[in-house]
């Protein structure tokens, strides 16, 4: 088995976010609202979602990392990048990359109501519910999975992130080991994400 393949190719993602937009649309329909990114695997995400858009979405950008740099099941979390734009009566959106254990969206959300947005959603590119140990609500999902997924953002250990489509990891034990080891056999037209 290889050690990764294409879980969802850029047009499939395309075609996926434009219904996500259409959804989002829908549901803010009249007011100007707040993206919050949470940085860094959701800024292609949000890109490519605000473009999708006619809301005239105003963004902002945040950053968390778990105590001790590592995973934590904990949920304690710090800011590391705060926002700029003050959230009182406004109608946010937060732009999540993958929620998994629901840890980091947990601490988010309840830190976030605390600066009275007029409502907060939460919008996820991928959403993992099997792995969830919080129960945090999602509102708007793109693909549902179980794998550990690089691509479109998402990084391993700092690698992949520009991969213009997602793959499913299938040898994490590997990758682990070599984390450059998928550089050399990735589609020779990577960035056409059509294999
Ligand atoms: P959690 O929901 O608190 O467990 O953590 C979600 C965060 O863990 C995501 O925002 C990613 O940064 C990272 N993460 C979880 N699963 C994956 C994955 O499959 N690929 C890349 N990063 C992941
Ligand atoms: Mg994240």
């Amino acid at each position: 088995m290889a050690i990764a393949e294409i879980a969802y190719t850029a047009e499939q993602i395309r075609a996926r976010i434009a219904e996500l937009a259409e959804e989002l649309r829908t549901d803010l329909q009249g007011d100007r609202p707040l993206l919050i990114s949470v940085l860094k695997g959701s800024v292609i995400f949000l890109a490519d979602l605000i473009r999708h858009l006619d809301l005239e979405p105003e963004v902002d950008f945040m950053s968390i990392s778990s105590y001790g740099g590592g995973r934590s099941d904990t949920g304690v979390a710090r800011i590391v990048k705060d926002l700029e734009e003050p959230l009182a009566g406004r109608n946010v959106v937060l732009v999540e990359d993958i929620v998994d254990t629901g840890l980091s969206l947990s601490y988010l959300v309840r830190t976030l109501h605390t600066r009275g947005p007029a409502t907060l959603k939460v919008c996820t590119l991928i959403d993992k519910s099997v792995r969830r140990i919080v129960d945090v609500q999602v509102d708007y999902r793109g693909f549902t999975s179980e794998k550990f997924l690089i691509g479109y953002g998402l990084d391993f250990q700092g690698h992949y992130r520009n991969l213009p489509y997602l793959m499913a990891v299938n040898d994490v034990a590997t990758l682990a080991a070599r984390p450059q080891v998928l550089l050399q056999e990735l589609p020779h037209s990577a960035h056409s994400g059509s294999s």
